[in-house]
């Protein structure tokens, strides 16, 4: 089939290089010629393990192309998918001007059938939007369609869970839509579950801040095992056991960050509050995500007293590891703190983040390998489990602090050997 994808993002460039890879035509648009230029030379503005390759495969072999030109690539193709940005707003509402751009340029290039699908994740009741905004402003008569197609994409695994979905979620208005998007998907060989759009919609912000509420839960249970001596990581472990709560993300931490969790939270409270309904639930989650930053900065400052004039070294910038996203990464949060109680140096080291922290944070010192950024200082923060940290030359690192304190806010080490290697070790939910 002959596809567009709008928005060349994370969602965007990864769902375009897989239908693509599936064998389809996609043409992949953005409106920002720099970006649109450096995927022309190949290159991905971004960092997501494998894509480099995906995209560049299928641009050779003539399956993918990119456009500034959002007309003249709907006009040439049966199914357009919009995959552009819908951030927050201060209130937590969805800033929908992308969408509402995106909808204009789309109703002018409406010759034909064409199935229009929402990727972007948007508050429900967008669909409907999109339908109204179509049938106001595209040409009298023309035939066309509105779905969701919420994605479940991970950052860092992005290409695996488009290929290899739990599930497909298709919300449509039509026996025609449906047709298309299932003849699309089928080649997954994935559970396709059928909805109307609003519940479409629903799905994704319900599935996002389920999850966050699960994190979230698991960093109530750390500071209660902090105050009882219990081990959060146990009892993780004991209740993920039970099929019914599941062993996925309940691991507890400085929290979660990234460009969906915080978005997505905001927005279904903000869709909650609007609707009448009461959302305290999910707001706790957030508030909860919220606090772990300066209860991690409380917990070290109990060991390393006033950090004023201290040199604090980091391992771990990005939110999540396999990633360079630093958007609402807990490091960023944590960086702010220590600037503002006057630490006299940071010196981090990420294996691919620090190009994007140094554009936010251009004062601290970025090292070229994590031993280099822990040499002389007084304590090492751990912000990102990358797996390039979880096995270190402990004696080195013990040689190389000025004290030998670590505080892990991701609980990549084993607490009874650090304190056998005489470490003063900081956990999250452990002793
Ligand atoms: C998430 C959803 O998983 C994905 O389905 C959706 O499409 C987009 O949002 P992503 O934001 O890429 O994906 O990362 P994810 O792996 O979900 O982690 C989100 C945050 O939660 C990270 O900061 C991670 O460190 C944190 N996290 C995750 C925890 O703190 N504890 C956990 O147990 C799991």
């Amino acid at each position: 089939m002959k596809i567009t994808v709008i928005g060349s993002g994370h969602v965007g460039l990864v769902t375009g290089a897989c239908f693509a890879e599936l064998g389809h035509d996609v043409i992949c648009v953005d409106h920002d010629k720099k970006k649109l230029q450096t995927l022309k030379d190949g290159k991905i503005p971004f960092y997501e393990p494998g894509l480099d390759k995906l995209v560049h495969a299928n641009y050779i072999e003539g399956r993918l192309s990119f456009s500034g030109d959002t007309i003249s690539a709907v006009l040439a193709s049966e199914i357009i998918f919009i995959c552009v940005g819908t951030p927050s707003r201060k209130t937590g509402e969805v800033d929908m001007s992308a969408i509402k751009k995106t909808a204009s340029q789309i109703a002018q290039a409406l010759n034909g059938y064409k199935l229009v699908v929402e990727k972007s994740t948007v508050p429900v009741e967008t669909g409907e939007w999109i339908l109204k905004t179509l049938k106001k402003q595209a040409p009298k008569g023309v035939e066309f369609d509105v779905a969701s197609n919420p994605e479940f994409l991970r950052e860092g695994a992005a290409i695996h869970d488009f290929m290899h979905p739990d599930r497909v979620i298709i919300g449509v208005s039509s026996q025609k839509a449906a047709s298309y998007l299932v003849q699309l998907y089928s080649p997954l060989n994935a559970p396709i579950l059928m909805t109307d759009i609003k519940s479409a919609e629903l799905i994704k912000h319900a599935s996002n801040s389920f999850l966050a509420m699960k994190i979230s839960f698991a960093n109530m249970l750390a500071n209660l095992c902090e105050k009882t001596g219990a081990d959060v990581v146990k009892v993780a472990k004991g209740i993920g056991l039970d099929k019914r709560i599941g062993e996925d993300f309940l691991k507890a931490g400085i929290g979660y960050g990234g460009s969906c969790f915080p978005k997505d939270v905001s927005a279904f409270i903000h869709i909650g509050k609007k609707s009448g309904c009461n959302f305290k639930l999910i707001e706790e989650v957030r508030n909860i995500n919220e606090e772990r930053r300066m209860h991690f900065i409380k917990r070290l400052e109990k060991v390393i007293g006033k950090f004023k004039g201290k040199t604090i070294a980091i391992w771990g910038l990005s939110f999540k590891p396999e990633t360079d996203d630093t958007r609402e990464a807990p490091a960023t949060y944590i960086i702010k703190e220590l600037i503002k109680r006057k630490v006299k140096n940071i010196r981090a080291f990420d294996p691919k983040t620090m190009d994007n922290m140094k554009k936010i944070f251009p004062n601290i010192i970025y090292s070229k390998c994590p031993y280099e950024a822990i040499k002389g200082a007084d304590a090492l923060l751990i912000l990102t489990e990358w797996k390039d940290f979880s096995h270190p030359d402990l004696l080195k690192i013990k040689a190389s602090l000025k004290k030998p304190i670590i505080a892990d806010g991701r609980n990549i080490y084993d607490p009874q050997k650090m304190k056998r290697m005489g470490f003063s070790y900081i956990p999250i939910g452990r002793l």
